[in-house]
Parts: structure tokens; sequence; C-alpha cells
């Protein structure tokens, strides 16, 4: 079971065990961590689910694919680490995955 951690706006950490396979947006949203609202439920199709990730793992993660680029010219302050969390899917991998969420979504 990978570890992922989400890191709210305001600085508090949700360090969760999560399943291999999940996307960070599901485990956001079922953990009610603050300011992921995935409005579209995961079809990339409405940039509400954007987090930053972590420096240290932006290069591990990857760059968005085509799709979820467009998307995200219409998230709140795009930076080059900015991905979609319902296309980051979790993975062994990614064990110890750190995850930034914004001032606000859109
Ligand atoms: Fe809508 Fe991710 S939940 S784009």
């Amino acid at each position: 079971m990978p570890k992922l951690t989400i890191v709210a706006f305001d600085g508090t950490k949700f360090e969760l065990d999560v399943a291999s396979g999940s996307t960070v947006m599901e485990n956001a949203v079922k953990n009610s961590v603050p300011g992921v609202e995935a409005e579209c439920g995961g079809a990339c199709a409405c940039a509400t689910c954007h987090v930053y990730i972590d420096d240290s793992w932006s290069e591990k993660v990857g760059a968005p694919d085509v799709m979820e680029e467009d998307m995200l010219d219409f998230a709140y302050e795009q930076k080059p680490t900015s991905r979609l969390s319902c296309q980051v899917k979790m993975t062994d991998d990614l064990d110890g995955l750190v995850v930034h969420v914004p001032e606000r979504q859109a």
C-alpha cells in the first residue's frame, strides 16, 4: 500500500495509506481534504482537482498528457508542477508521494 501525503492549503497534512491504482483525487475526496472539489468526478473535464506535485516528486510523476494539459489551462495559478489529481494514479513506485492543494480551484 503506497503512502500519499496531501498538504492542504492551510498546511494540514493528510498522511494516507492508499490502494495501488487509486487516483490522488479519489483519496483526497474520500478523506475530505479541503480544496479538492473534483466536480466532474475524475473525467479530466473540470480542472477542480488541481494540485501541485511536490518538487521532489515532480519528475517521477511525470508530465500531463495533452488532454490534461489543455484542461490545466483552466486551473487557478498553474505552475510547472501542476497536475489534475484525478489523472495521477498511485503505484508502489509513487510510495511516499507528496502533493499540495492550491489556494483555490479555478
Ligand atoms: Fe475533474 Fe479531475 S475531477 S478534472
